[in-house]
């Protein structure tokens, strides 16, 4: 029989996945101390290495409990020599299937630095910037674009002459992730720590692609719904150095597939580094929630990576049930969760490796786990 309340199901995965999901579980916990919990987590095996042992990626179990859960928690996928007989990332079913087969079709990653967190560029660790200075949000397409399975090689007697990848952009899939990303930055009323204002960036490259002009010009069709947002535009090349140059221009930015995922990560330096980068895959009756810093295959086992990139990708997650659902318990536990996770940054006790800090994984998730618990619900 199943358990009460939302069901979650987890796929720790390969590498470090297990350790920061382990992690997760116990904030999760510490939330529901002193009540029964809103939320039931069963977790399932799958992955790249699961892949090496049993011939398959996840078994049907997990992958029937993903379509019937209320949200899906991803640890990390991809391991060393694991790769599907057409060369695929072994263990792909549990990140780009999923975006695919429950059509997740936005990926939203917040990127906010908070107090206390460094920050490294060209080696050394600093803190220059203030916290309000790097706060937002990209939402990059997540079901068509360069990964479209619309590619193939061109092979003369068993040597590939030819590879090619196509870049897919459709009406439907440039609109509804438009519409979404309008959504957000709409409901952002701090707007961007520049000059508050409310304001979405379409970040491409319709300077020279066909692709791009037409996400563009859906960008402005779409805009003109919505008069209270600032449409922004930046070719992609030059938002590399504007964002770094100057991450308070920005409050919410839109890409295709491939540009978003390559942006995310040049943002996630704004914030601290990967170890706290989360996103949320979100479609229209599905969700699944990840760190999207990879399985880490050297670090694995040995409890040193930072968990906090889960701990906001649950944030995330309940912040996704409270609303589709109305359910006004599950913000306050995320509003405690996240000032639990505020809290420990800005005393700096829960430094990881990462962050030039010796705690380990759990000890951070101790940590944070405490403060929960002293937060009032
Ligand atoms: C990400 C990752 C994935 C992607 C990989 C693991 C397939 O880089 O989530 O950003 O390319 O989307
Ligand atoms: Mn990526």
């Amino acid at each position: 029989m199943k358990e009460a309340g939302y069901q979650v199901a987890a796929f720790p995965g390969d590498g470090t996945g297990p350790e920061v999901v382990r992690e997760g579980e116990k904030i999760l916990a510490a939330l529901a101390d002193g009540g029964p919990a809103p939320w039931h987590l069963t977790t399932y095996p799958g992955g790249g290495e699961y892949y090496l042992r049993t011939g398959r990626e996840w078994d049907p179990e997990g992958a029937q409990a993903a379509r019937e859960a209320d949200a899906v928690l991803v640890g990390a996928v991809g391991w060393p020599g694991a790769s599907l007989p057409n060369g695929d990332l072994a263990g792909r079913a549990l990140v780009l299937g999923l975006r695919e087969g429950l059509d997740l079709y936005a990926n939203v990653r917040p990127c906010k630095l908070y107090a206390g967190v460094r920050h490294r560029i060209s080696g050394s660790y600093r803190e220059v910037w203030s916290p309000k200075n790097v706060d937002l949000v990209i939402v990059r397409e997540n079901t068509e674009g360069l990964y479209t399975p619309a590619r193939g090689r061109l092979r003369r007697a068993d040597a590939t002459e030819v590879a090619i990848d196509t870049r897919v952009i459709t009406r439907k899939g440039s609109e509804r992730v438009i519409h979404y990303a309008f959504e957000v930055a709409r409901r952002r009323t701090r707007g961007a720590p520049e000059d508050g204002h409310r304001r979405l960036t379409c970040v491409d490259k319709s300077n020279v692609l066909e692709g791009c002009r037409f996400f563009r010009e859906t960008f402005d069709r779409i805009g003109s719904e919505y008069p209270e947002v600032e449409r922004d535009y930046a070719y992609v090349d030059a938002f590399t150095q504007w964002l770094v140059r100057n991450p308070e221009h920005y409050d919410v930015v839109v890409a295709t597939n491939m540009m978003g995922d390559i942006i995310t990560d040049l943002a996630a330096v704004l914030q601290g580094g990967m170890g706290f980068a989360a996103g949320g895959n979100i479609g229209t009756d599905h969700a699944m929630f990840e760190p999207v810093h990879g399985s880490a295959p050297k670090y694995a086992g040995k409890n040193q990576v930072n968990p906090f990139a889960t701990f906001l990708a649950i944030e995330q997650m309940l912040r996704w049930l409270a609303e589709r659902h109305q359910d006004g318990r599950l913000v306050s536990q995320a509003d405690r969760l996240e000032r639990a996770i505020a809290k420990v940054l800005a005393a700096g006790t829960a430094r990881t490796y990462d962050q030039g800090g010796t705690v380990s994984t759990s000890g951070a998730g101790d940590r944070v786990a405490e403060a929960i618990r002293s937060e009032p619900t």
